[in-house]
């Protein structure tokens, strides 16, 4: 009786400080959810999002014993490995879940694509979409570059170079990267600042708008056979499709933690500025990208590349056009196919030369 008397009292206390409607709340956050998201392929948007999180949690505990500097960067990697306890569990766990976070944002974005759900009213969402990819890679690629051991220091010296090439801009977004002409301690300093802080960061920001656009357009609507004889064509937000995302985290927890005890994350040898390795690897996502140069000149090379950036932020628009232009024929799957393919081919040719 005490205690019940004496809760109300402080919920009434919260209350009148914390004016919410939670009424309002429910019903604006719980939304029903097309019976469609049942299906894993169409609800892997929630997956980035969770493996995010993981990033964020392992990534502080390993900010406790990392230190940003050419002279220490090293050897603390290699403190975090091998003496701090569970430090080579949270480094995995960092590297494997960053990994998995660049498949699943593809694998999402595919579906996304080709199911057409870019299409009117989500083309700005498909676009903000395409910044978050390019940041997720941006992460990967700036995470990478703070190992400092050989290969992780000449990746991270041949994306300088290759962001120096991009025509007009470039030698100041290098200069800016570097934190000068050359490679040095300012360099590290400002890809730990991008790691940490600045992708992060936005990161947090775009998937919030990333979501609220989602929730105010609702989720593409499909329907397969099989529901068309369903009553009920939607399923409640909460705590259905939440407790399928919670299924999923801990289903994503064991994965990576298997694959953590079986490719615990290595570390090479130091970094040398002086000796460059005989094959300089960049993170497997960048393959294709990094065949592509080998294949054309630098300046071809990054100016396709940067065209192909444009094609795919303004892909709804091409769409559009493609549709008025060549309706039936499919063009957008058929372009898609051909795209992806190329991708995987040259992902596989550089793993392999
Ligand atoms: C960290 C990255 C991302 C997160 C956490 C995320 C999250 C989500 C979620 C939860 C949904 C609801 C439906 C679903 O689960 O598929 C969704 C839908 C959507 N996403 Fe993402 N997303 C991410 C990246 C991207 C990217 C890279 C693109 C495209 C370039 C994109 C474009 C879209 C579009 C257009 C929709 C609406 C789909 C529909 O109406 O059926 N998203 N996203």
């Amino acid at each position: 009786m005490w205690a019940e008397k004496n809760i109300e009292k402080l919920t009434d206390w919260v209350k009148d400080r914390i004016p919410v409607n939670v009424q309002e709340l429910k019903t604006l956050t719980n939304e029903p959810v097309p019976n469609h998201l049942k299906h894993w392929w169409f609800a892997l948007g929630g997956t980035p999002a969770i493996l995010f999180a993981i990033q964020i949690v392992t990534g502080i505990f390993l900010m406790f014993h990392y230190v940003p500097t050419p002279e220490q960067a090293y050897d603390s990697v290699f403190k975090i490995t091998n003496e701090v306890k569970f430090g080579w569990y949270v480094r995995s766990l960092h590297k494997w879940a960053s990994e998995l976070m660049i498949v699943t944002v593809m694998l999402h974005m595919s579906r996304v694509y080709f199911t057409g759900a870019f299409r009117k009213p989500r083309e700005l969402n498909w676009m903000l979409g395409t910044v978050i990819f390019f940041i997720t890679l941006g992460l990967g690629f700036t995470g990478y570059s703070l190992i400092y051991d050989q290969l992780s220091y000449w990746a991270a010296m041949v994306g300088t170079e290759i962001a120096g090439s991009v025509p007009v801009v470039g030698a100041y977004a290098a200069d800016f990267i570097r934190g000068g002409p050359e490679m040095s301690g300012n360099t590290l300093t400002r890809l730990f600042v991008f790691h940490v802080v600045i992708f992060p960061g936005a990161l947090v920001a775009l998937i919030a708008v990333h979501i609220v656009l989602v929730r105010m357009h609702g989720v593409t609507e499909f329907e397969f056979d099989e529901e068309k004889k369903l009553q009920h064509k939607t399923f409640p937000l909460f705590p259905d499709h939440f407790l399928t995302e919670c299924m999923i985290a801990i289903l994503i927890l064991y994965l990576l933690t298997i694959m953590s005890l079986v490719f615990p994350a290595g570390l090479g040898e130091i970094a040398n500025p002086l000796v460059t390795p005989e094959h300089i690897k960049p993170e497997w996502y960048f393959y294709a990208s990094f065949r592509w140069l080998k294949l054309t000149n630098i300046y071809i090379g990054v100016v396709g590349q940067i065209f192909f950036v444009g094609v795919l932020a303004l892909w709804p628009f091409i769409d559009q056009f493609l549709e008025k232009k060549y309706p039936k024929m499919e063009l957008t799957i058929w372009i898609g196919f051909l795209g992806f393919s190329a991708y995987l081919i040259l992902t596989v040719w550089e793993a392999f030369a």
